[in-house]
């Protein structure tokens, strides 16, 4: 496995691949490494000749800086899981490598970017979209993989993708969890024992929310739900429960029932903020 930390010579080697046909698969992460990400790797090897992880802190997208500064980190055992992973490179870039001055570009997702998440994180989105494009252009993969935990995210980058014509093929990969249903996540770290045990409630919750989909009942009703069993887990304040369109990313309306509906929750544990969802199809 090849680390590069410079952008010129991590795209120099990838021409060489590129220029023999071989497929450049890419996993954009921040490190900190958990069954999640390697899922993303397994499935980015499946599916192409090379894999490229990067790893970087990216502080644009922390509106929070306490959060930035708690951020995990552990780079000896990432590079030990992704060479164990069979992950080929990774570019784990330096700051001054991204961001050599302050960037000028800003992204706006338009209200895709300002529900949810971008309105309790004023910002994120707009460093989301800044690095991965950067890391788009810098590794030109003809597949990115992303975790389905971040829907929006994912959504967002989706957009990316039509509006700038990248010829990238973004691929979701289903949430992993732990047994007990709590989705696997780098800010999990930061829980204690007692923590992770309630913020498995989150699932049930999600569950719970589902079952009432299913039950033709309405998006009121299905939040109405979700908050009643989070009430079991006295440490969880929940931010938001939204329901939104699973294609769109639209906000379901409180008396729509829908079939189809993306159950997303934001919640915090003490200073950590967690956030999950769970795609319900009819
Ligand atoms: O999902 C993440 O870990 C980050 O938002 C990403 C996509 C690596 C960009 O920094």
């Amino acid at each position: 496995m090849k680390v590069f930390k410079e952008a010129r010579l991590l795209r120099k080697s990838l021409t060489k691949y590129r220029n023999t046909g071989h497929s450049v698969g890419l996993v954009p992460t921040m490190g900190s490494l958990h069954k999640g990400h390697l899922q993303l790797i397994e499935c980015c090897r499946n599916q192409n000749k090379v894999t490229v992880c990067s790893i970087f802190i990216n502080p644009t997208q922390f509106n929070n800086p306490a959060d930035l500064k708690k951020y995990p980190q552990n780079i000896e055992k990432d590079l030990t899981l992704l060479e164990r992973t069979g992950c080929d490179i990774v570019f784990y870039p330096e700051m001054k490598e991204v961001y050599p001055q302050p960037p000028v570009v800003q992204f706006d997702f338009g209200n895709l970017g300002n529900i949810l998440e971008g309105k309790f994180r004023p910002g994120h989105f707009n460093g989301v979209g800044f690095i991965v494009s950067k890391l788009f252009n810098i590794v030109a993969p003809s597949r990115a993989y992303f975790g389905e935990k971040d829907l929006q995210q994912l959504a967002i980058i989706r957009r990316l993708v039509t509006d700038l014509n990248y010829a990238i093929e973004i691929i979701g990969i289903p949430t992993v969890r732990e047994q007990n249903g709590l989705a696997l996540s780098s800010r999990n770290k930061r829980l204690t024992d007692d923590e992770k045990i309630q913020a498995s409630i989150i699932y049930k919750a999600l569950k719970a929310g589902e079952a009432m989909v299913r039950n033709k009942g309405s998006v009121g009703d299905v939040c109405n739900t979700v908050v009643a069993v989070l009430k079991e887990a006295t440490l969880l304040n929940p931010e938001y429960i939204e329901c939104v369109d699973p294609d769109s990313f639209e906000i379901l309306e409180k008396d729509d029932i829908s079939e189809n509906a993306a159950i997303c929750i934001a919640v915090k544990i003490g200073e950590v903020r967690l956030i999950d969802n769970l795609i319900v199809r009819s």
